[in-house]
């Protein structure tokens, strides 16, 4: 019997490469990155039996066109797909007034647009397959907002309201829709990938201070709080096996600490503790 397939987004680096490294002993898996210039990273990660149970091919989730090319490969080669993650993204930080709608847009191109329109081009083939399953990569950011970051907060919102709505669309079809909501790990996404708004460091802004102060934190956060990305390539590893998993997952002791609060405290309680955090 051939080996079940799994379509990634975002391989270079970080949750993509180890959910490919785990993935590739029971799957055949369609690691797609937008530089095939980076996939030195994933092949060092890989012994010669998990690489040879991968192929890695280009996609930017902003260019259809590489989508549509990575659909009618996996079509050709394999004629069915069993799992997507929707795994590819960045962070934008900044605060609303010194971010250029250009650059939310783009926020939201990767973030939301992209991982819809590998979504629309999949779900052909995840149909055929009783029991598929899409897992989207969103974040503890989906769930609760954090001073400075409003444009990956509202991308990963969005992720979060089309993933519940399509779990319903998608039932009849017994294809399952799944949120991993991580909070920070130890990947790429808050050191050499994160983004900044050119006016996080413009004197002038009226937000320079609070820039400032949210930059230093993250410097905290990015030496302390980090955990270890396979903690999320385990759960996503125990999601694939699983018949009927849960629709979402929190993980993450900062993250699981941050949901509670936000849950089972008063909105005054929660939000003087994050400007305690965050702000002062
Ligand atoms: N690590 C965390 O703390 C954390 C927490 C919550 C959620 N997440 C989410 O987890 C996902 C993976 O991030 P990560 O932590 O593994 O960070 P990462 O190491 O920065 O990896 C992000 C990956 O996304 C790729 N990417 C960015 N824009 C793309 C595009 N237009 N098309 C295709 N690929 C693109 C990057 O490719 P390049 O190398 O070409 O830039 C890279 O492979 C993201 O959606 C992120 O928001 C991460």
């Amino acid at each position: 019997m051939t080996k079940p397939v799994c379509l990634i987004t975002g391989c270079s680096s970080g949750f993509g490469v180890l959910f490919t490294k785990r993935l590739s002993k029971t799957h055949h898996v369609y690691a797609t990155m937008r530089d095939l210039g980076k996939k030195k990273d994933l092949e060092t990660q890989l012994n010669n039996e998990e690489l040879s149970s991968i192929s890695i091919l280009q996609c930017d989730v902003t260019e259809i066109s590489s989508i549509e090319r990575v659909i009618k490969e996996i079509e050709n080669e394999e004629g069915r797909l069993d799992v997507l993650i929707n795994n590819a993204g960045f962070g934008l930080g900044g605060f609303f007034e010194d971010l250029e709608e250009q650059e939310i847009r783009d926020q939201f191109e990767t973030n939301f647009f992209g991982l819809q329109s590998v979504t629309r081009h999949s779900l052909p083939l995840l149909r055929q397959t009783k029991g598929a399953k899409i897992i989207n990569l969103s974040s503890i950011a989906g769930i609760v907002g954090t001073p400075g970051l409003s444009a990956y907060n509202a991308s990963k919102w969005a992720v979060e309201g089309f993933s519940e709505s399509l779990y319903f669309e998608l039932y009849p079809f017994d294809v399952k829709v799944i949120l991993v909501e991580p909070g920070p790990y130890n990947t790429k996404v808050l050191k050499e990938n994160a983004k900044l708004s050119k006016k996080m460091n413009d004197k002038k802004s009226p937000y320079y201070e609070n820039s400032q102060k949210l930059i230093s934190k993250l410097d905290k956060l990015v030496k302390h709080l980090l955990e270890d990305p396979d903690i999320v390539a385990r759960l996503v590893g125990k999601i694939v096996k699983q018949k009927n998993p849960k629709f979402r997952h929190v993980i993450g002791k900062t993250a699981v600490i941050r949901y509670l609060l936000k849950r089972f405290t008063s909105f005054r309680f929660y939000s003087w503790l994050i400007r305690l955090v965050y702000m002062k």
